[in-house]
């Protein structure tokens, strides 16, 4: 295969920069890789099989399950207790953590938090969705792992990435040194190498936000609006708006052309609705090794110290300079 690097062959080969791993972590990757397979033939068969609209319950979030919710939260689930690698599973479709008690799992010492599918609401209409996840090492060194070892800031994550089942499908990661894209080639069933070592723009000209919230706005978050709106060529502005509802598609495209994405507090949200460790920590992570930047509009995203599995917070994410003018504001109008 001329010229074609494969998500395999390209974590072998940059295990060397572990000197510690003995292979889990590649390991635990590729078992990632496996499952955004599986759930992204069901995306594409999506319409033509029974995966389409709601399952009927209810998430810990408050949220109606897709189908497509649960069936990608079983696929990664399966993938990561018959992996062996990772002694606990956090997803935003449990409402505890999952414990992985299984024989092949026993001296596992990696921890996965995961949205299995992030932007369901997009699902039924055909407009790209994704998987996020992040990945930590156990800090508890004897017994059954507890919640503590998913309480992790996410200065201490040793992976995140993200799958894009969009026009095409796209697995995005990074452990530490730099952000590299995959793509799938179907024919072969292999993601390869497609994006080497992906640099956001230090500027862009394209904002993120849901500006059907703008009542509810933080002032710093509002004048941030209006000063993206206002004609100033040296600026380019007025910028552009593009929000599609999904966190991975959204931030993706910022990712490659520039950008910033604003989840702000809202009424319904004081908190932010974004949950950090599945959503926000990974790709922070992410953003800030393409050399952007990540905060809840005062803090780095990376530095929040969490308290429970499924806590949310604001997010600011993406160019660092179109990032520092919205931090301005917050700072100013607080
Ligand atoms: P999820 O589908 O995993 O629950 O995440 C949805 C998130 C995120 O993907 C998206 O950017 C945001 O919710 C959209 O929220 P609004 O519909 O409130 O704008
Ligand atoms: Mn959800
Ligand atoms: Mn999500
Ligand atoms: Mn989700």
């Amino acid at each position: 295969m001329s010229g074609i690097k494969t998500l395999g062959q390209f974590i072998i080969e940059k295990q060397s920069d572990f000197p510690y791993a003995k292979g889990e972590l590649s390991r635990l990757l590729r078992d990632i890789g496996i499952a955004a397979k599986i759930v992204n033939r069901e995306v594409n068969k999506a319409g033509l099989v029974d995966i389409l609209g709601d399952a009927g319950t209810v998430n810990i979030q408050g949220e109606g399950q897709q189908k497509l919710d649960v069936f990608a939260n079983t696929q990664f689930i399966s993938a990561l207790t018959s992996g062996g690698e990772c002694c606990i599973v956090a997803t935003e479709e449990e409402d505890e953590f999952v414990p992985i008690d299984s024989p092949v799992s026993k001296n596992a010492k990696y921890i996965v938090c995961i949205d299995p599918l992030d932007g369901s609401s997009n699902i039924d209409v055909n407009v790209a969705v994704g998987t996020i996840f992040s990945i930590y090492r156990r800090k508890s060194v004897d017994g059954v792992a507890t919640l503590q070892d998913v309480l992790q800031k996410g200065t201490q994550q040793v992976a995140a990435g993200y799958v894009i089942y969009g026009s095409s499908t796209m697995m995005v990661y990074t452990t530490g040194k730099g952000v590299n894209g995959f793509t799938l080639d179907p024919s072969i069933g292999e993601f390869c190498l497609s994006h080497p070592n992906m640099k956001i723009p230090e500027n862009g000209t394209i904002y993120s936000i849901n500006e059907g919230n703008y009542v509810h706005f933080p002032e710093g978050v509002k004048k941030y609006i209006k000063y993206a709106q206002v004609e100033d060529k040296l600026t380019s502005r007025p910028y552009t708006s593009r929000y599609i509802g999904s966190m991975v598609g959204d931030i993706h495209r910022n990712l490659i052309k520039g950008g910033i994405y604003i989840y702000p507090t809202t009424s319904s949200s004081p908190n932010g609705k974004l949950r950090l460790l599945y959503e926000c920590n990974p790709m922070a992570f992410i953003v800030e090794q393409a050399g952007g930047v990540a905060s809840d509009g005062f803090n780095r995203i990376l530095d929040i110290e969490p308290t429970e599995l499924h806590q949310r917070t604001s997010i600011f994410i993406g160019s660092p300079a179109m990032v520092k003018v919205a931090e301005d504001l917050m700072v100013e109008f607080s």
